[in-house]
């Protein structure tokens, strides 16, 4: 058997990996990884990926809100770009590609183009946006909103959990709250913009393919929801007991089976109870809901279900529920032409005639599962998931390449990916880019 010859996008993804890992080790906790917007660990990993960004062969700046940027200029100075991005800041307790991956991927195609000798007929440009999760200040999307102009001024007193106010953590990172639109960019900047982001779905593994096309991103509604009754002695009688947790715990529970009846996502993942002692009753609970569905409007009678519902609960036992809305983005269709070259990037990297298992033969085997066969077309699938995408999309047109990761596992520090797909990625991203080159201008 003859030793397998690494190829060019080999030796990529075992890059992209490897930085990857490194930026994990820039995290706010000892024992995982989370990364907040304006956190230390923020500024470091934009400063090491203005260092890849340079290397491959672009101008990089920070922009005013924060989000590392850069650019490849055209054939010729001051065209149009075509904008690649994700994020670089996680969840608590993340795993290291969501967000990550993308933008890594982005400097691969963009360090291609640059030493191709091949310029675009468009400049590219990358966003590694500074906030796409909102763990620290609870809003989403607040680096790509700046960029697509839709940043609030309410957003200002947003605090995180240590009390510091989004204005303060602005000044704190060196930044200027009153230069925040300078971030913002004009639509006739920009022909589109492209991400690439692990699916955090299971449909490609159980499909047998590396790559997907994304149709559209749910939309999502996320509340703070408060049920006060009153705190007392864990011996007080039933009668007279008004336990906020118990009105929650079966709130909670409520808003699953609404959810399941209804086709919904529905995820409460934060909670707090006071005063929280063994030997009190809970007197208040603090929780969020995290509301998504692919149309916005079933989203939407599903929260008038769900508030109905709590409400009748808390009623009952002389509960006081209090619901604050903290987030809402809509449900976004990814552009038919970015669609239509990101398919055609995905179809550039399938076999034409080989079977579907000798598509990389130096792999040796493979260490990705069956591919798809080779006259199949490209998967298209929806994203539950949020991305910055959805922010984008209210000045571009967007589209979407989804990459397999192992179990559908993310927001967890199982998530994984395979150093082949990765590189299956990169090869599509830039081909997707040159598909677009070649129709240009007309975009
Ligand atoms: C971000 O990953 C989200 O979907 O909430
Ligand atoms: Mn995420
Ligand atoms: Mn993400």
């Amino acid at each position: 058997m003859t030793a397998a010859v690494p190829t060019v996008s080999d030796a990529e993804a075992a890059v992209i990996l490897a930085r990857c890992d490194e930026l994990a080790r820039h995290s706010s906790l000892t024992d995982g990884i989370e990364r907040t917007y304006l956190s230390a660990e923020h500024a470091a990993v934009n400063y090491r990926v203005a260092g890849w960004m340079t290397a491959a062969g672009l101008t990089t700046w920070q922009d005013a809100a924060g989000n590392q940027c850069a650019r490849l200029s055209g054939s010729t100075r001051g065209l149009p770009a075509l904008m690649l991005g994700s994020h670089l800041d996680t969840v608590r307790a993340a795993g290291r590609y969501d967000g990550i991956l993308g933008v890594l991927v982005a400097i691969a195609v963009a360090g291609r183009i640059a030493a191709s000798g091949r310029p675009l007929p468009f400049a590219l440009e990358i966003a590694a946006f500074g906030d796409e999760e909102g763990t620290r200040f609870g809003t989403t999307l607040l680096g790509s909103r700046a960029v697509a102009g839709t940043w609030l001024e309410s957003w200002w007193d947003l605090r995180d959990a240590g009390g510091v106010s989004l204005r303060e953590a602005f000044l704190a990172f060196g930044l200027d709250p009153a230069k925040v639109g300078d971030a913002a960019r004009a639509p006739q900047e920009l022909l589109g913009y492209l991400e690439a982001h692990i699916e955090q779905g299971p449909v490609l593994e159980e499909e047998g393919r590396a790559l997907g096309v994304v149709t559209g991103i749910a939309g999502a509604r996320r509340f703070l929801l408060t049920v006060t009754g009153s705190a007392g002695h864990s011996g007080t009688p039933w009668p007279r007991r008004r336990d906020a947790l118990a009105g929650a715990a079966e709130g909670i529970t409520t808003i699953e089976r609404i959810a399941r009846a209804e086709g919904l996502t529905a995820t409460v993942g934060h909670l707090r109870v006071f005063p929280d002692a063994v030997n009190v009753i809970p007197g208040k609970v603090e929780f969020s809901l995290d509301l998504r569905a692919p149309d916005d409007a079933d989203r939407d009678r599903g929260w008038t279900l769900i508030e109905s519902a709590l409400t009748d609960i808390c009623g009952t036992r002389g509960l006081d529920l209090a619901s604050t809305q903290v987030h809402e983005a809509a449900a976004v269709a990814c552009s038919p032409r970015l669609r239509a070259a990101i398919a055609t990037g995905i179809r550039s990297t399938e076999p034409t005639t080989a079977p579907a298992d000798a598509a990389r033969p130096d792999e040796g085997g493979s260490d990705s599962g069956p591919e798809a066969p080779a006259d199949d077309a490209p998967r298209e699938l929806p994203s539950i998931a949020g991305h910055d995408a959805m922010a984008i999309a209210a000045i571009t047109d967007v589209g979407m390449l989804f990459v397999r990761c192992a179990g559908g596992i993310s927001h967890h520090p199982d998530e994984s990916v395979t150093a082949a797909d990765v590189a299956l990625a990169v090869d599509a991203l830039e081909a997707a880019v040159r598909a677009l080159a070649a129709d240009y201008p007309a975009l």
